[in-house]
């Protein structure tokens, strides 16, 4: 039996011996139920971060917990070097619903990313070896590997770990005469979030992805979409480039894909996923049955629709309950940005204090790009939930206004 220690001896020890990369906040979390979490005190919180923007059914989702336990009975893993229902029906879920031809499962947006950037390479190869160049955005946040961190353009983020893999340069994300003018046939492909989460949350102008998606086809370069934090359902389609009218060669999943359970994909279309042959690629972990368990009960859930409604509808209220704050309180609050349940509060300073002192009141919201509040919450919420997020917030912001 595990010993219950206090929050002090738990944080003494993840002081002592984890790495410290995380800028924790001081609670020890517990249980979670719905869009709530629980520490260890038995305080409840409101979650509006959702494990950024993984827990799509919430916590403890009984259809979920259901299917990851009765998987684990039968058999966690498996080597990939064997089929199975779970993965083969996961991955026939996916094509049919993103109409692209073929997926790859990883374990992490990282390595979606990373196997995204390997099949474009590879399929801009046998084209000519030299069309190499991957333009990505500034602002962008595509993971921590090294060629996904390349592909992040933000270089605070690259500082102490160069050399950095050679083959990526930069554009300002939504402009597309920057892009037309740095786009030529040496452009392997152009890699870009649907709508930017990490970096401040930007939804792009309207036509921008569709003049991207010409300018791809014209140069024969791929046109990668990260939707590992903006798709799964978060916009108000299941993929958030379907709210733009394109569709992409390559696009990443992760975070919600399993609702938890850690995940990360990679669909192609068949011209392009036709690169990759045995042995291009592969994973250990990538799509086991638990993983793929989980990820068939978030895919049938979202999939089905009513989830997709409430995201339409409990997002129009939350986007319309901060643009109120927006409206009282314009000296803090200089925008609301987003769609769907991915929205962005742009403020006129820095926001971690607001965090913190709407944590003291029992709601969890995030900060990113140092002062844009993130809402990230399970598509599950309720319009009720969200007058209960904006009855803490109305607490906490005049503090700050
Ligand atoms: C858009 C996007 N891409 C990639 C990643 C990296 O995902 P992971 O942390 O699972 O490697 C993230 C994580 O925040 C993300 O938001």
């Amino acid at each position: 039996m595990v010993m219950k220690e206090t929050d002090e001896q738990v944080y003494a020890k993840d002081k002592r011996d984890y790495l410290p990369v995380f800028a924790r906040y001081n609670i020890v979390l517990d249980h979670g139920d719905g869009v709530y979490v629980y520490d260890t005190q038995g305080k409840k919180y409101i979650d509006y971060l959702g494990g950024i923007a993984v827990n799509v059914l919430g916590h403890a989702y009984p259809a979920l917990v259901k299917a990851v336990a009765e998987q684990a009975g039968k058999m966690i893993h498996c080597s990939n070097l064997y089929y199975t229902q779970v993965q083969a029906d996961a991955a026939e879920k996916l094509v049919k619903l993103s109409g692209l031809g073929k997926v790859f499962f990883g374990n992490s947006g990282a390595e979606a990313n990373e196997g995204a950037i390997k099949l474009a390479r590879k399929y801009a190869h046998q084209m000519d070896p030299d069309k190499s160049e991957i333009i990505t955005a500034w602002h962008s946040f595509h993971g921590r590997t090294l060629a996904t961190l390349t592909a992040t353009g933000q270089p605070k983020y690259h500082e102490g770990f160069g050399p950095m893999p050679a083959g990526f340069s930069y554009v300002d994300y939504g402009d597309y005469a920057a892009l037309e003018k740095m786009v030529n046939e040496k452009t392997c492909a152009v890699m870009l979030e649907t709508i930017q989460g990490e970096g401040g949350v930007y939804v792009p102008p309207a036509d921008y992805l569709k003049k991207v998606r010409a300018l791809c086809d014209k140069y024969h370069a791929v046109l990668i979409l990260d939707e590992i934090q903006c798709g799964m359902g978060r916009t108000g389609k299941f993929f958030a480039y379907e709210q733009f009218g394109i569709k992409p060669d390559i696009v990443t999943l992760a975070k919600g894909l399993a609702g938890g359970v850690p995940i990360g994909a990679f669909l192609a279309s068949d011209k392009v996923a036709a690169a990759f042959h045995a042995g291009d690629h592969g994973s250990t972990f990538g799509g086991n049955p638990l993983a793929c368990a989980a990820a068939n009960v978030v895919l049938d859930t979202i999939g089905s629709g009513s989830i997709l409604a409430n995201v339409n509808e409990t997002g129009a209220y939350l986007k319309q309950r901060l643009e109120a704050f927006h409206e009282q309180y314009p000296q803090l609050i200089k925008e609301v940005r987003g769609m769907g349940l991915i929205l962005g509060m742009q403020l006129t300073k820095p926001g971690r204090d607001i965090v913190n002192a709407c944590l003291a009141e029992g709601a969890i919201i995030n900060c990113t790009a140092g002062d844009v509040l993130r809402f990230v919450p399970p598509l599950i919420v309720t319009k009720t939930q969200v007058d209960e997020l904006c009855a803490i917030m109305a607490k906490v912001l005049p503090q700050f206004a």
